[in-house]
């Protein structure tokens, strides 16, 4: 028998189709059903991450289900995906009314087929929803892969730099789009990876953390897909100049000397000059690679770039530069947590960091962003690894501690929206509960 849940949201997609064919997109008749669709959709989703609709070799399923027996609306809706050449789609936990009155309306009034749908829908960035991809391309397109992919490109970048060569641009590019994608799609996922920090190839994981925080910087800042490839490809080559200075100085655990301190300000202009010989260069990266050191006030250096009107993604840049660093271990301090990290970053600001977009960033971020560690009204501890874009305030955590202090074997999960957030008490550092928290994101 076909569960009741799974039939009514088949007939409610196939209503608000016939609806959509004959009157405009608001018309009562219409929102009545996309309402009702609405919230079939978000009584699926409740306690999943996701639910995804499709076509199984040719039979409709949505999640477990396959329409195996006649069900006139699961036929339908299974001809149209078949029309649009795309596999399913697939609703994130958050879908919001208007993402389903975006995607309804491309159903019917042509967003293309194929690939050029899933473009289309992409382009309307909506978080909750996308298009279900084969197997192995999703396989991809998983953040830990697209961090690993962006490690290896700036590893054989810095290889080509140390041996003097121009580094090729084609695989950074092509990294940047995954990562610019993804960040669209499910902005907090890379972000939370930022939290990786190797200390042993510091420079390294550097470059790619400050290009994931610059992305997210930049998505709460409104970028487009577009911008927010060259904003990527920017900061993951920002402090390539520093390849050429003196190792030692670099890694000089104590405070430099006036002399080191003005090589080490070199690196800027030195790094714009090996990337302007790359391809795919825009000027906006010039400026990222030039200007990140520049403050707010136009105090900092290069001295050359002092009052020049640089591209904003250069403001992006440094945000994500300094959010790196404090959250960073370093033999003089600690990482602080991303509250702390938020608390530190609104003191910078109007002086060292750019308001307006310092405010888009850290508003993006949540109250408890994710990968932090919080302790529940419970005396439960957890850490937030979602953090819902529509609202900041809504968290999904991984519960590791019980209410006694004991270490879980296997972490609860548990939703917090809205108000229940409220639950949330206080910030725990997980250095004194000797939680390594990228252990648990996917
Ligand atoms: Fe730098």
């Amino acid at each position: 028998m076909v569960p009741e849940l799974a039939r009514k949201v088949v007939q409610g997609f196939t209503g608000a189709i016939k609806g959509l064919r004959l009157y405009p997109l608001r018309h009562p008749a219409v929102e009545r059903q996309i309402l009702s669709l609405y919230e079939d959709l978000c009584v699926f989703l409740r306690g999943k991450d996701r639910i995804r609709l499709g076509l199984l070799e040719g039979t409709l399923f949505i999640e477990d289900h396959l329409f195996t027996e006649t069900v006139p609306a699961a036929e339908e809706l299974g001809q149209l995906l078949k029309n649009l050449e795309i596999e399913g789609l697939e609703f994130r936990f958050g879908l919001a009314e208007d993402e389903l009155r975006t995607l309804l309306s491309l159903l019917v009034n042509g967003g293309g087929k194929g690939r050029v749908f899933e473009n289309t829908l992409a382009k309307r960035q909506l978080s909750h929803i996308s298009v279900v991809k084969p197997e192995e391309e999703e396989e991809e397109k998983r953040p830990r892969q697209i961090y690993g992919r962006a490690l290896k490109v700036v590893d054989t970048i810095f290889q080509d730099v140390r041996l003097g060569k121009i580094p090729s641009s084609a695989e950074a590019l092509n990294v940047v789009k995954s990562m610019a994608e993804l960040t669209l799609s499910e902005p907090h996922a890379l972000f939370a990876l930022s939290m990786l920090k190797d200390y042993d190839n510091y420079t390294f994981t550097h470059s790619v953390n400050v290009s994931v925080i610059a992305l997210a910087v930049g998505r709460s800042c409104g970028l487009t897909e577009e911008q927010l490839r060259i904003l990527g490809f920017g900061s993951l080559l920002h402090d390539l100049g520093k390849l050429k200075i003196d190792v030692g100085i670099i890694t000089k655990p104590g405070r430099l000397t006036e002399e080191e301190f003005e090589e080490i300000k070199r690196h800027p202009r030195t790094g714009a000059d090996i990337v302007a010989g790359m391809e795919g260069v825009t000027p906006e990266v010039i400026d990222i690679v030039l200007g990140h050191h520049l403050r707010y006030d136009q105090a900092g250096y290069p001295a050359e770039v002092s009052g020049k009107k640089l591209s904003p993604m250069t403001s992006m840049t440094s945000i994500a530069d300094t959010y790196d660093a404090i959250t960073t271990l370093r033999s003089y301090q600690r990482p602080m947590t991303p509250r702390k990290a938020i608390e530190r970053l609104r003191e910078l600001t109007g002086t060292v960091l750019h308001p307006q977009f310092t405010e888009s960033f850290i508003a993006s971020l949540g109250t408890y962003p994710v990968g932090s560690l919080v302790r529940l009204d419970s005396n439960e501890i957890g850490l937030v690894v979602w953090v819902d874009t529509h609202d900041p305030d809504s968290v999904r955590l991984k519960i590791l501690f019980d209410e006694n202090g004991e270490r879980l074997a296997v972490p609860a999960r548990l939703t917090l929206i809205g108000k229940k957030a409220h639950r949330i008490v206080a910030e725990v550092d997980p250095f004194v509960k000797g939680v390594e928290v990228t252990d648990y994101f996917d």
